[in-house]
């Protein structure tokens, strides 16, 4: 509803500045330099939008910089500080983005350099229309422009948005960005923003480090809200995407809402464990300085965070699905393998996966670590399973004994 709203919105504008909007006549270019490797594994960090909107301002950010440093989350491998939507307010005489001066006064170039005096790497929001979703610049038009002040704020990551763009063509759109960020002088990793909506798993591969997979994810384990949806909503709509996502080119579900409180515990380990099935981008949304004992245990369990950035980067399929019972399995470098049962039903269940299930020899041994109970089984033959918890899971890494 939203983003109808929002499109037709757009047909107003459109309609409005006709005579200013940009031509796109010159947007069957193509890429001459080839895309940069900076996401040879899904991309790990925190962005502002799940839990802030456009309620930011830079000592928020500072904030977040500051914990993801000092709480385990940088060790564990979070890296990129993203501000999402509103950080921007106009454009000068000469075209360049403004910061809001009230809520960013020190100016986007002092806080990417804060962001990196703490080790970490720094990301900004823009949109290929000419208003963000928030309603904030746009960047049609704009694109060398802005790129090329990107890289002088020493930005490092530009998640691209997809609002008020009109009948324009989202691959040649995304192409012109990663040209224009290909051409700053910088490595920019590119988040392509437009909601799954124009199949990017066509074209977006040579484009883009990562691209939304569908519309926005909202804090429940279920159901919707305006065009956003529940978590496992959102993960009905991965099972067919496995085949288009790898090494820097990654599917991306939507960010984590683990910590925002609209789900239990089990239910956030759930989501973390299938995100990382997915080879998902795991981008907090939480407020990393406030994070209770659970929220920090979840987010840094490092042998979950470890299937997510396995360097195979095959991304988990569902192998079987039984009413509310799931079992998902992703092969992993060196030939062990990931298998979450997943119990989406009400009461607790008995699930097993069997070695055949996953082209494994039945007579096969391995040793299973349990990566939530971190229990380890050794020479296990033939299946693995146990009784798994009401929307909960057990995730578990299993090692062929050769
Ligand atoms: C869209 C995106 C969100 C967020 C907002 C910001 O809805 O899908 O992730 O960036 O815009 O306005």
């Amino acid at each position: 509803m939203l983003r109808f709203v929002r499109r037709a919105a757009h047909a107003v504008i459109l309609f409005g500045f006709a005579a200013a909007a940009p031509a796109y006549a010159h947007e069957t270019l193509k890429l001459d330099a080839p895309k940069p490797l900076l996401a040879p594994t899904p991309p790990m960090g925190w962005n502002s939008w799940n839990k802030y909107g456009c309620d930011i301002d830079e000592a928020l950010v500072r904030r977040q910089a500051d914990a993801m440093a000092a709480s385990g989350m940088k060790d564990a491998g979070y890296q990129y500080i993203v501000i999402d939507d509103c950080w921007q307010k106009s454009r000068d005489a000469d075209g360049n983005i403004v910061a809001d001066p009230e809520r960013f006064p020190s100016g986007i170039k002092a806080l990417a350099d804060y962001v990196h005096s703490k080790g970490l790497k720094f990301g900004l929001y823009s949109d290929a229309g000419v208003l963000t979703c928030g309603g904030r610049p746009g960047s049609a038009g704009y694109e060398f422009q802005d790129a090329r002040q990107y890289a002088k704020w020493g930005v490092d990551y530009l998640k691209y948005d997809w609002c008020y763009t009109g009948t324009r063509d989202a691959e040649a759109a995304y192409t012109l960005m990663a040209k224009a960020l290909r051409e700053s002088g910088r490595d920019i990793v590119l988040s392509i923003c437009e909601w799954g909506d124009n199949h990017p798993e066509r074209w977006a591969q040579p484009v883009g480090h990562l691209w939304r997979t569908t519309g926005d994810i909202f804090d429940a384990w279920e159901g919707r809200k305006d065009y956003s949806l529940g978590m496992v909503n959102i993960l009905d709509l991965q099972v067919e995407r496995w085949r288009h996502s790898g090494p820097n080119a990654w599917n991306d579900p939507d960010m984590l809402e683990v910590g925002n409180g609209g789900m239990t515990t089990t239910e956030y380990e759930s989501h973390f464990s299938l995100w990382a099935m997915l080879a998902a981008p795991l981008i907090a949304g939480n407020d990393l300085s406030a994070m209770d004992a659970d929220t920090l245990r979840i987010l840094t369990n490092t042998d979950v965070i470890a299937v997510d950035q396995d360097p195979l980067g095959q991304q988990a399929r569902r192998i079987w699905k039984q009413d509310d019972l799931e079992i998902w399995a992703r092969p992993l470098k060196g030939g062990e393998h990931a298998v979450v049962l997943f119990n989406r039903g009400e009461a607790p269940a008995e699930m097993k996966v069997d070695w055949d299930q996953l082209n494994l020899p039945a007579g096969l041994t391995a040793n299973v670590k349990d990566l939530w109970s971190k229990k380890v089984s050794e020479n296990v033959r033939g299946s693995y399973g146990g009784t798994v918890a009401p929307h909960g899971v057990i995730m578990v890494r299993i090692t062929p004994v050769l």
